[in-house]
């Protein structure tokens, strides 16, 4: 059965749909099936993945699975050798269409639970929200990847996302989901050694004493980079812009890391 992890971090811009495109892309290359979903109505990841977002149907976005029960949709992305299952606008009129709908939090996980077979991995990436729609993913993940950026500042984020688990944790629970949401690891991103700054955060950060790894694994720094746009914006994984590219090889490891835990 599938593993389901949330990218799940409720600040923007922090790489969320970047690790997901690229992490699927490595976890495909290791021979995994790989299910990417975008729940973010920016659609993000869809529009990385070279889908059409104007040419979808409601029915053909996660919208219809989590509005109307409808099947997911899933569409083949050839050059990440993954499955997508496309967003659209439309997700951001989901939280008050479900406004008064019993049991709307498991929508996501009812819709997943068909095809959890057919994957190894199934990765969400979800919107820069603590709301409904991050509510959605974690009730459906197993483990949460939290990625922040490598500057202290961007840590006092930790907390609000280690609260929204806590909150998640309990949720499930009132719904029977018995199975733990563990946090896989947190991963700094934008990493650039040269500052002084992103060393000394990086350097507290994996002191088990005080840093975050004293509550989940601290992973590899994903350096910084402007071939990360440029490779979003070419919508192809950074392996395929620049396959020499020293992140590239973080990357491949990060994905080694996420396929070696054991799965639910
Ligand atoms: N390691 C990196 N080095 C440099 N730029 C990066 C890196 N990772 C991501 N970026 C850039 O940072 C921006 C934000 O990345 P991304 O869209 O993946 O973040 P996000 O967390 O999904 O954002 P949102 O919260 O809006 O969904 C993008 O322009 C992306 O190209
Ligand atoms: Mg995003």
């Amino acid at each position: 059965m599938g593993i389901v992890t949330a990218i799940f971090n409720q600040a923007g811009g922090v790489a969320k749909t970047t690790l997901t495109m690229n992490l699927g892309y490595h976890l495909a290359l290791r021979d995994r099936r790989v299910l990417v979903m975008d729940m973010d109505p920016q659609a993000s990841l869809t529009k990385a993945l070279s889908v059409d977002v104007d040419a979808l149907t409601e029915d053909q976005t996660i919208y219809g699975p989590i509005v109307d029960r409808t099947e997911l949709p899933v569409v083949h992305c050839p050059t990440f050798g993954v499955d997508l299952v496309p967003s659209e606008l439309i997700l951001s009129t989901a939280t008050p269409k479900l406004a008064a709908v019993m049991a709307r939090e498991t929508r996501l996980r009812q819709a997943i639970a068909p095809v959890r077979d057919q994957y190894d991995h199934i990765l969400i990436d979800c919107a820069p929200t603590v709301e409904l729609l991050s509510l959605l993913a974690l009730m459906a993940a197993d483990r949460v990847l939290i990625p922040v950026e490598t500057q202290w500042k961007a840590w006092n984020a930790v907390p609000e996302a280690l609260r929204t688990l806590e909150a998640v944790r309990e949720a499930r629970l009132m719904f029977n989901i018995t199975e733990p949401l563990t946090i896989a690891g947190f991963v700094p991103t934008r990493y650039s050694k040269t500052y002084e700054d992103h060393r000394a955060t990086l350097a507290e950060l994996r002191d088990r004493q005080t840093g975050a790894a004293a509550i989940a694994p601290v992973l590899e720094a994903v350096p910084n980079s402007t071939l990360f746009g440029k490779a979003f914006a070419a919508n192809v994984p950074l392996a395929l812009y620049d396959k020499t590219h020293k992140a590239v090889g973080v990357l491949k490891r990060l994905a080694a890391a996420l396929d070696a835990e054991e799965r639910p």
